[in-house]
C-alpha cells in the first residue's frame, strides 16, 4: 500500500520523504489555511519539488467552469499534480472533462461505495473515502474501503482507492488489510507508526548496557 502525507507543512514532508517511505501528498483548503506567508501555488510547487509522487491540489469552485479553471491552473504547476475535486454532480462533470484533457484527478469527500463507483466512471484516478469522519458519526468508515476495493477489483476498474481522514495507526493497518491501494496520513500518524513502547524501551536498555560494558572494559584496561 502506498503511503501519502496529508499535510501542507513543508518540514513534515521533508522529514517523511527522508525516511524513504513517502509516495505522495494530499492537501486541502483546511490544511493550507494553517500555512502562513505563502500562496497555495508556492506551497504546491515546493511539495512537488520534494516528492515526485502524486500531489493533490483541491479546487474550491462549485461550478464546472470554475473547477476547470482552477484545475487547469494547478495542472500547469507541476507534472505530478492531481486535481482534487469534491464529489458532486458538477464535480463528476469536471472530472470527466479533466480526463478528456489528460489531467489526473482525486475525487474527495467520498462517503459511500456508490459515490466511489461514480467517481471512477467519471474518470477519477484516485477515490478518497473519508474513514475518520464516518467513524465520528458512529458509522464504520472502513466498510466503505472494503466495499469499494471489492468493486474496483471485481470490475477491473483502473482507479485506486485512497483511504483518507485517517486518525490513528489502526486505520492504516485495516486499510492495508482491506486492500486499499493508498492511505493518506497526518504526520502524527506516521510518527505513531514508527514507535512502539517496547522498541523505545529496548533502545534505552541497549544503550545503557553498552555503556556499562564499555566502562567495564575501560576499568579492566587500567588494571
Ligand atoms: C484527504 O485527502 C483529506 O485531506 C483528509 O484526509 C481529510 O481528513 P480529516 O477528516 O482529518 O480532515
Amino acid at each position: 500500500m502506498k503511503l501519502f502525507l496529508d499535510t501542507a507543512e513543508i518540514d513534515e514532508i521533508r522529514t517523511v520523504n527522508a525516511w524513504g517511505v513517502l509516495d505522495g501528498v494530499t492537501t486541502n483548503p483546511t490544511l493550507f489555511s494553517k500555512i502562513k506567508g505563502k500562496t497555495y501555488d508556492e506551497v504546491l510547487q515546493e511539495i512537488c519539488a520534494i516528492n515526485k509522487g502524486p500531489v493533490s491540489a483541491e479546487v474550491v469552485a462549485d461550478d464546472v467552469d470554475g473547477m476547470l479553471k482552477e484545475g487547469r491552473h494547478f495542472a500547469k504547476l507541476a507534472d505530478n499534480i492531481y486535481v482534487k475535486v469534491a464529489m458532486s454532480e458538477n464535480g463528476l462533470e469536471a472530472m470527466n472533462r479533466f480526463r478528456a484533457e489528460g489531467i489526473k484527478t482525486n475525487c474527495t469527500l467520498i462517503f459511500s461505495a456508490n459515490q466511489g463507483l461514480l467517481a471512477a466512471k467519471a474518470g477519477a484516478s484516485l477515490l478518497s473515502p473519508f474513514v475518520g469522519r464516518l467513524d465520528d458519526i458512529n458509522e464504520e468508515g472502513m466498510n466503505v474501503i472494503r466495499e469499494l476495493v471489492e468493486i474496483i477489483t471485481i470490475h477491473e476498474i483502473e482507479a485506486e482507492v485512497l483511504t483518507a481522514s485517517v486518525r490513528h495507526p489502526r486505520h492504516v493497518t485495516d486499510a492495508a488489510l482491506a486492500g486499499s491501494h493508498i492511505a493518506t496520513l497526518p504526520f502524527k500518524v506516521f510518527q505513531q507508526m514508527v514507535h512502539h513502547p517496547l522498541t523505545d524501551k529496548g533502545i534505552v536498555q541497549f544503550k545503557s548496557d553498552w555503556e556499562t560494558a564499555r566502562a567495564a572494559i575501560a576499568a579492566n584496561a587500567k588494571g
